[in-house]
């Protein structure tokens, strides 16, 4: 098979991917760029997050293989020839490390560790009050691939840990109180002292960490962003952050990326960041995954990790 491999991002870890994928799955003809190649000889793309247009005009594609979890960049892409099955990334690998993120934050904002690192800065000797675990709740919003393994770390910690999903579907992990819809979710909010949000984006979720639901969660409570910039609204955040109604942030993503120079997340004395970095994709363990789905297409087996695009995720 004639393979298209494209994204956002440098020669470099282009070439890296390329070098493991070819590795991954040697019977198959990897291309990095569309020159040199009939349009109509490529049957599957490896993509990660590409920009709008870099998969249109392709007649015969079969699979879109993502190396990203999120693929609503992707979906977003008018241009996408029509019809055609979207994976995604799905890795146990991915889910530990965000599964790390989640407990780093929620520990640090439950045990005042960013309060202290500021007191060091500011060179301020200060015991801050000690809660145990189990006097915190913990929302997960998303119970998935990563909300799941989150809040599960996050119970084993000793966490009250509740997880909000859509439907149905499997059980939460032991100890963890599912919740789905939205009066669950507004029931819920007045008790949680921490939000982790680990949904996708869709048009039901974009925008969802707005001001009313800041309002909601009780005076000094942590917000933790992991999944994608758009589900929160920037402005609520900074008027919730300075009147003291959210006590606290850790931000990964953000409506433009890289975060501008300037913006006042950067110097904000009650928001931790990240460079986009909570779950990075494991280039060892992806590709063998994201080869293992090109062959069972070859082999006409049944493909892994399906997006349903009417959903959105
Ligand atoms: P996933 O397995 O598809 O899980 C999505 C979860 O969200 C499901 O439990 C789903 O509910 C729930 N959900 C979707 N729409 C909902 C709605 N309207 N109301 C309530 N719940 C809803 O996704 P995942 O693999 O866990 O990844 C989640 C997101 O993390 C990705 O989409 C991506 O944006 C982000 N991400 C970020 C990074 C990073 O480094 N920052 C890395 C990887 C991924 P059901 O269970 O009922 O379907
Ligand atoms: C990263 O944000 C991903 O979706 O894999």
């Amino acid at each position: 098979m004639n393979i298209l491999l494209t994204g956002s991002w440098d020669d470099t870890e282009r070439d890296a991917w390329a070098a493991a994928l070819r590795a991954a799955m040697p019977g198959h003809t990897l291309w990095l760029s569309r020159e040199g190649v009939a349009a109509e000889a490529i049957e599957a793309a490896i993509v990660a997050n590409p920009a709008p247009g870099q998969l249109q005009g392709l007649p015969r594609l079969r699979l879109i293989q993502s190396l990203w979890a999120g693929v609503d960049r992707l979906l977003g892409d008018a241009s996408l020839p029509a019809g055609v099955p979207i994976a995604r990334m799905v890795d146990p690998a991915m889910n530990a490390a965000m599964a790390e993120t989640a407990l780093w934050a929620v520990l640090s904002l439950h045990r005042g560790f960013f309060r202290y690192a500021r007191q060091q800065q500011q060179g301020v000797w200060q015991e801050l009050p000690q809660r145990r675990a189990d006097e915190l709740h913990v929302l997960v919003l998303g119970l998935g691939q990563m909300g799941r393994t989150a809040a599960l770390r996050l119970r084993q910690q000793g966490y009250r840990v509740s997880a909000w999903r859509r439907a149905g579907g499997d059980a939460a992990p032991e100890g963890v109180e599912r919740l789905s819809g939205a009066p669950a979710l507004r029931g819920a909010l007045p008790g949680v002292d921490v939000l982790v949000n680990l949904l996708p984006l869709t048009p039901e979720t974009r925008g969802l960490l707005d001001e009313s639901l800041f309002a909601a969660l009780p005076r000094g409570a942590g917000i933790v962003n992991l999944a994608r910039g758009a589900h929160l609204d920037e402005a609520a955040l900074l008027a919730a952050l300075d009147s003291g109604q959210i006590g606290h942030a850790v931000l990964d993503v953000f409506q433009t990326e890289p975060l501008p120079a300037g913006h006042r997340f950067w110097g904000h004395p009650q928001v931790t960041l990240l460079p986009h970095a909570a779950a990075q994709t494991d280039l060892r363990s992806a590709a063998a995954i994201a080869a293992a789905n090109l062959e069972a297409l070859a082999a006409g087996r049944p493909l892994m990790n399906l997006v349903q695009p009417a959903r959105g995720y």
